[in-house]
Formats: structure tokens, sequence, C-alpha cells
């Protein structure tokens, strides 16, 4: 019954508590700052979702980019997207349509008197991520995306007529992928014009051409991450390059993807300009980012040369639009870039991880060869969106660990520090005491080579009381804990249960160079579990602060599975408590899975000519499940498809029937995240209540998350011992 006196505590005031989870998920989440043409004010939106009301609202707002300040656009959320045209106007996307159910319309507005603007386009489906460019003849010429039959016709939603039947039937994989069964319908790039009228009004003009139909077999953007970013307009209107992955090879063991180029116009069919027999020899892998230069002739993208390792590096490309010439740029940085923007016809800056961060990096073209190493613009932070001001600053939105949403000017040409205009955790009063001063890394000696990782310290940390410590394990396998703002696995919130938190970054990580990613391949239980003892290791020799005996550890994906290794490990009876969260158990399910190019990667090889690989490390294994018992908190979404939710319940099965102190937490509605708000309240419940309970955390901190705060109730259908 122990659980239930968390009740009482945790209604008490939480104030020694910076951040608590529902601060995290109802604070307000913004957009990039995108500038008007002369610098002067750039326009973002912001979505808040309020735990009294229970529903989520959302507005626009303009910053002054010279003083900072912040004045109220629209609080309209049909508004969802926007482009500056001049100075003062905004083309942008209204969510409704006043004719067509499931589709929009493009609207324009001048930022003075936002609600007085009209209607030039309705476009017949949910179309989004528009691109937009004025061309010679005062045109608009724009792009965006929406869903599509084969024959072109934009699917709407809305309108289709319901099937009678729900069965599917492939005969070829992909059957699913994410959180979705695949079905006749693709996304596809369309193009429009807006011409100007007599009353100077811009008007639709010859209906949308569905620019990827005409290529069978061909979609973009790739879901279900790919966006605005997997294509591009050229700045004279005349171009369109997309990104798809290669129809000409089986796509779900394949990252293959080209970059198609095609008239705006629609009068000549798209085609691959890194294809078969195009692209530099080796070349292989996925592609991405197309970006034209500013004088339209030359388009960069990024491409890997691995066919089957969707985290190989990406080397940044240009194609010469007259010759089809292809240059590789930068080709010995030891960087994976993954956003590009052309500054002048000579230049491009890229962002990339880089050692916990992800920093911006200028590149001139006609440097760039041989064993240029690009130079860094920013220094700390995740910058996630850039923009080339007139003065030759950049302006860019990020975060860091301590703030969700960071505007500022970072110079190019000279050494100058950047100059912050607006920070989250000093407007927010959810984010109010946030701030660098919690947050450390450190080096410490690992398998094989050092190893990079984070500490993160509670609110009013003192260095003579101890903590229990927090040890956290990150996905991908290539992927890193940055200095980034997450909504989910927040290391600050974990910490600010009174926890220091530890999140490493071990073999397989990503942002300290190929040769630390590309090492954990059909090593998954080998160098990354050592580097994670060793870690442990150091933590409770070096850090005096750190209660390692009332330690707990937790992890998603990959995280997931190295947590349920560490159960059946060493390493896992140094823990009161673990959470898993998706993560693989059975190693011969993994052939359940989607994606089988990244298992064929990372087992190397497919799942009849490398069983013992896959295998090699089995937290299903009997000598590991006869190890099993510290508690353990199994966490399995139903709309996981990367790793199915058998995968969850056979472990909680396990930990049941070997009498662990165990439980499961599901959401059907939920794929491989969490992301509604009010599951994730209670996923942040489960997982704080459980570590709190067996680390004694709540105990002293009566702001701490007890187990029974959940308004869910539990089932529990055991006799009574
Ligand atoms: C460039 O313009 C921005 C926006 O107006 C301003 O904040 C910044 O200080 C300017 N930088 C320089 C070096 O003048
Ligand atoms: C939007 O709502 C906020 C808060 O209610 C208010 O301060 C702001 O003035 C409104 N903005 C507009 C443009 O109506
Ligand atoms: C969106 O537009 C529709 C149609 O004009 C309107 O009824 C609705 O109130 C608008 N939504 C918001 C949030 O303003
Ligand atoms: C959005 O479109 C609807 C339908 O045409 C219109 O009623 C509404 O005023 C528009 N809102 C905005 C902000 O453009
Ligand atoms: C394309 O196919 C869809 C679905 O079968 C159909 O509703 C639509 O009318 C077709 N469009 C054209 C132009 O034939
Ligand atoms: C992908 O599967 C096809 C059969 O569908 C096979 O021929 C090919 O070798 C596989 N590719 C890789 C990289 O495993
Ligand atoms: C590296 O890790 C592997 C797998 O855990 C282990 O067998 C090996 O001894 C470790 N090497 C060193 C130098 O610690
Ligand atoms: C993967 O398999 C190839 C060919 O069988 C082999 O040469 C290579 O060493 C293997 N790589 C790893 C990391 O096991």
């Amino acid at each position: 019954m122990g659980a239930f006196r968390w009740l009482s505590l945790a209604a008490a005031a939480s104030s020694v508590l910076a951040i608590t989870p529902e601060q995290l998920i109802s604070a307000p989440r913004r957009s990039e700052a995108i500038p008007n043409p002369s610098g002067h004010i750039a326009v973002f939106s912001a979505s808040q979702y309020s735990f009294e009301s229970h529903e989520s609202s959302a507005w626009w707002s303009l910053l002054d980019l010279r003083s900072g300040n912040i004045t109220p656009l629209t609080n309209d959320s049909n508004v969802s997207e926007v482009i500056w045209l001049t100075d003062s106007t905004l083309l942008y996307i209204n969510g409704t349509n006043a004719q067509i159910p499931g589709g929009v319309e493009l609207w324009v507005s001048d930022v003075t008197h936002f609600s007085a603007g009209y209607k030039a386009a309705s476009l017949p489906a949910a179309f989004s991520g528009l691109k937009a460019v004025t061309t010679e003849s005062g045109d608009i010429n724009y792009v965006a995306y929406a869903s599509s039959y084969p024959n072109g016709t934009a699917y709407n939603a809305e309108l289709a007529a319901p099937a009678l039947s729900t069965a599917r039937i492939y005969d070829s994989i992909y059957v699913r992928h994410w959180d979705y069964y695949l079905t006749t319908t693709f996304n596809a790039v369309f193009s429009g014009t807006l011409k100007r009228s007599q009353r100077s009004q811009y008007r639709s003009f010859g209906g949308l051409k569905n620019l990827v139909s005409p290529v069978k077999n061909a979609e973009s953007p790739y879901p279900p991450f790919g966006g605005a970013s997997d294509y591009d307009i050229s700045a004279d209107g005349q171009w369109v390059a997309y990104k798809s992955k290669a129809p000409d090879v089986p796509q779900a063991n394949h990252t293959t993807a080209y970059i198609y180029l095609a008239p705006h116009d629609g009068s000549e069919i798209a085609f691959p300009i890194n294809g078969p027999g195009s692209a530099p020899k080796g070349v292989e892998g996925d592609s991405n980012s197309p970006g034209f230069s500013p004088n339209s002739k030359t388009l960069a993208y990024f491409q890997m040369e691995d066919k089957s390792y969707e985290s190989d590096r990406r080397v940044l490309y240009t194609y010469d639009i007259a010759s089809k010439e292809i240059t590789a740029l930068a080709t010995e940085w030891d960087r994976s870039p993954d956003s590009l923007k052309w500054t002048d016809d000579q230049t491009i800056i890229v962002s990339s991880e880089d050692s916990g961060s992800s920093n911006l990096f200028l590149i001139p073209i006609a440097e760039a060869t041989g064993d240029f190493t690009p130079r860094k613009l920013t220094n700390g932070g995740a910058a996630s969106a850039f923009y080339l001001l007139p003065n030759k600053s950049l302006l860019v939105t990020g975060t860091t660990q301590w703030t969700s949403w960071k505007v500022y000017i970072a110079s190019l040409h000279t050494k100058l520090a950047a100059k912050t205009l607006v920070s989250a955790n000093e407007i927010d009063p959810e984010l109010a005491g946030l701030g660098p001063d919690d947050i450390e890394e450190f080096y410490y000696p690992g398998n094989w080579t050092d190893i990079h990782a984070w500490i993160v310290k509670p609110t009013g940390f003192d260095e003579s009381k101890t903590y229990p410590l927090a040890f956290l394990i990150h996905g991908g396998p290539q992927g890193s804990w940055a200095d980034s703002w997450s909504t989910r696995w927040n290391p600050k919130v974990f910490a600010d249960q009174g926890y220091v938190v530890i999140a490493p970054n071990p073999t397989g990580s990503t942002g300290f160079g190929d040769e630390l990613t590309d090492a954990i391949q059909n090593n998954w239980g080998g160098a990354p579990y050592d580097d994670l003892v060793k870690g442990w290791e150091y933590v409770r020799d070096n850090l005096d602060y750190v209660d390692t005996d009332h330690g707990v550890a937790a992890g998603a994906s990959y995280g997931g599975f190295m947590i349920n290794w560490i159960q059946g490990s060493d390493l896992g009876r140094e823990f009161k408590a673990l959470v898993t969260h998706d993560g693989t158990f059975v190693a011969d399910a993994k052939i359940s899975t989607e994606e089988l190019w990244f298992m064929e990667h990372e087992f190397n090889g497919t799942f009849w000519s490398a069983r013992d690989n896959y295998r090699r490390y089995d937290p299903s294994a009997p000598e590991q499940i006869l190890k099993f018992s510290t508690p353990h908190l199994v966490i399995h979404n139903d709309l996981d498809y990367r790793l199915p939710v058998a995968e969850g319940l056979s472990l909680f099965n396990v930990l049941q029937e070997r009498g662990v102190p165990s439980r499961f937490l599901s959401f059907p509605d939920e794929n491989h995240w969490v992301t509604n708000p009010e599951n994730s309240l209670v996923w942040h419940q489960q997982v704080l209540g459980w570590l709190n309970k067996y680390s004694g955390v709540g105990e002293e901190d009566e702001g701490a998350v007890g187990l029974g705060d959940t308004l869910v109730p539990v089932v529990d259908i055991n006799p009574p011992v």
C-alpha cells in the first residue's frame, strides 16, 4: 500500500522544483523565427496545452530583431504556415476551406491589418509545407505537398469514400512503417502559381501540377519524418527539386534515395540527378535536403555512401544544372551535416551534430576540397533553423538543455559573440529558474576510447549533499544526448525530482565522429555495455555528490534494449529500479520490424544468413533471464510498428513469472513515442513515480512525483499473498 502515501505528498507545493512534468508539457512550444526581407522583424508561431481546459491554443507573433520585443499577430489557429512576400505582407496557409471540406486555402494579409486579408487560392486537400518565390514576371510560384492517388489527384481524407472492407493486401514490403499501414496513396509535391490581378491581388492561376506522381513509385516528402526540407523551389521559380526513395530498388531493405529535378510548370517529368550511373561511384545511400543556390544554377544536397546504413556519414554535394556535374565538398570532414542553406552563390552553411551540440558551419565552395574543415559559426546548444539577414549576420533559432527556444544573432564574418534576442526560460513562467548552471559535461575512459557524458543537477543543488543517480541511456543506437530541449526524456525533469542525471554518449553515439558511431555494428551489447559500466564506475569513484547505492536507470528504443540487457547482467544489480520504453527483448523478434535495412546493417546480414549476429546479445536468453531481479517498469505502445508491442509484453510476462516487481504501461494511440499531452503526463507520473519509489527520492522531496499520482486505475488481478 506504500504507493498511496504519495498522493497526499504530491499535492503539496512543488516549489523546490524548477521544472515538473506538468510544466514541461504545458510550456509554450514555438517555431523558428522567420525574418522579413529587410531583416527587421521575424514571425513565429506558438502552441500551448492547458491542463485546466485540457485544450491546446495556438497563436502567431512578431519579434523585433533589434529590441527582441514580441508583439501579437493573430490568435487564429487556422493560420498554419506563413511566408513573407514583402516586408509587411504574408502569404499563409489557412487550414479551413469554405468550399471544400478537408481542403485548405492560401491567403494574403498585411501584418499591420492582419484580419483584413484576402483569399488567393483554394486547395482541394490538406496541403502543407508551403514554399514560394516571386518570379521575374511578378507571379508567385509555389510548391506544397499532400497525399496523392497514383493518378496524380490529391487525396482528400474527408471526401474519400469509406472502404467497405477493412482488409489490407500486400504483394511486397513495406507493409507498415512507423505507425501507419501503407496504402495506395503517397506523398507528392505539387506546384502552383498565383498571378496578380488588376486589383493588385493575387489569384490562383492554372491549377496544381503533381511533380511526383509521373515517376512511378516515387514519393516525396518521405514519411514519417520528411517534410518541407525534402524539397525546394529555385529562387527564380523555374525549378523544383525533391527527394524520393529510389523507386528502382526494394525500399524496405535499402536506404537509397535520389534527388529529382523538374521544371516548376511540370512540362517535363522529373529525373534523378544522382540516380544509377549519375551519382559518384560507390555513392548509393540516402540523399536529402536539396537546396538551390540564389542564382538558381546549382543544387546542393547531402548523400550517404552505404545503401543500408541510415547513420552513414552525410557528404555535401553540388549539382550544376547546366552541365549536370556533381562535386563532393569537404569529403574528409568527420561530421554528418543534416541541413543546408546557401548564403551566396559561392557559400553554403550547414548544421551538424558536433560533440553533444548541433552547430552551424560555413563552407566556401572553392575552398572545400581535400581535407578542408568547415568553419564553426556557433558554439553549443542546438541550432534548429537559420536565416541570413541583409547585414550578413545570421538569425538562429535554437534550443539548449535549459531553454526550449532561443532566438539569437550570430556573426558570419567576425568572431563577435552571439547576441541573444529572446530565450524561453526568461519569458515562460513554466521554465523560470532554468539556466546553464545545472548542466556539466565530462569525458571518461570507455571501452576503447574516451566517452562523453552529461551531468544534469537538480535545482538548488548542494555539493555537500548526495543525490541518487538517474542513469539515462539514449536510443538510436546512432543518436546522442545533446545540448538541446526535448519534451520527451528531458533530463532536467528527471534531475528536478532529486537526482543527479548522468546521460552518457557511449559507442554508437553520433556527433563525435564516424568511428564512434560505426563501432556499434554487430556489437550492441559489447563495447556500449562496457562503456556504460565504466561510466557508472567513474561516477561512483569520482562524483562524491552522486549516491550510486540508490541509483536507477531508464532508456527507450535501443536504450530500452540496453536496459533489458542490463537487467540480465552484473550492472543490473547496481540499480534499485529500471524502466524500458519500447525496447527489443527477444532477439529473433527483430525480424518483425519495418525498416529492414536497419537490422541488416546493425547485425551485418539478413535474418537467415547472420542469425548468430541477431542472437549475440539476446536479453531473453535463459542465462540472462535467470538473473532478472531489479524492479522493472515496462512501457510499450500499440502503434509502435518499429518494435511491435509483443516485445514489451514478452518482457513483462517473463518479469512477472520470475516474480520480479514489475508494471506494464501501454498507450493504444501512441507509437514509438508518447506525444499526446495527457498521455505524456501519465507517462511521466509512471516513470518518475516508479524510479522515485525504489530510489527513495520522494521520501525527502515533497515535490517529487509518486507512483499513485495518476488518475488511471491500475489493473491487478493477482491472488493476495
Ligand atoms: C544585423 O541585423 C540584426 C537585425 O536587425 C541586428 O539585431 C544585428 O545587431 C545586426 N548586426 C550588425 C552587426 O549590425
Ligand atoms: C491573443 O491572445 C492574447 C492572450 O489572450 C492577447 O494578449 C493578444 O492580444 C491576442 N492577440 C491578438 C492579435 O488578438
Ligand atoms: C477557423 O475558420 C473557421 C471558418 O471561418 C472558423 O469557424 C473558426 O472559428 C476558425 N478557427 C479559429 C481557431 O479561429
Ligand atoms: C480562413 O478561411 C476561412 C474560410 O474561407 C475564412 O472564413 C477565415 O476568415 C479565414 N481566416 C483567416 C485567418 O484567414
Ligand atoms: C484519381 O483516382 C481517384 C481514386 O480512384 C479518383 O477519385 C479520381 O477521380 C481520379 N482522378 C482522375 C483525374 O481521374
Ligand atoms: C533487399 O532485398 C532484395 C530482395 O527483395 C535482395 O535482392 C537484396 O539483396 C536486398 N538488399 C540488401 C541490401 O540486403
Ligand atoms: C570491451 O568490451 C568488451 C565487451 O563487453 C569486453 O569483452 C572487453 O574486455 C572490453 N575491453 C576493454 C579494454 O575493457
Ligand atoms: C560484416 O560482414 C562482413 C562480411 O561477412 C565482414 O567482412 C565484416 O567484418 C563484418 N562486420 C562486422 C562489424 O562484424
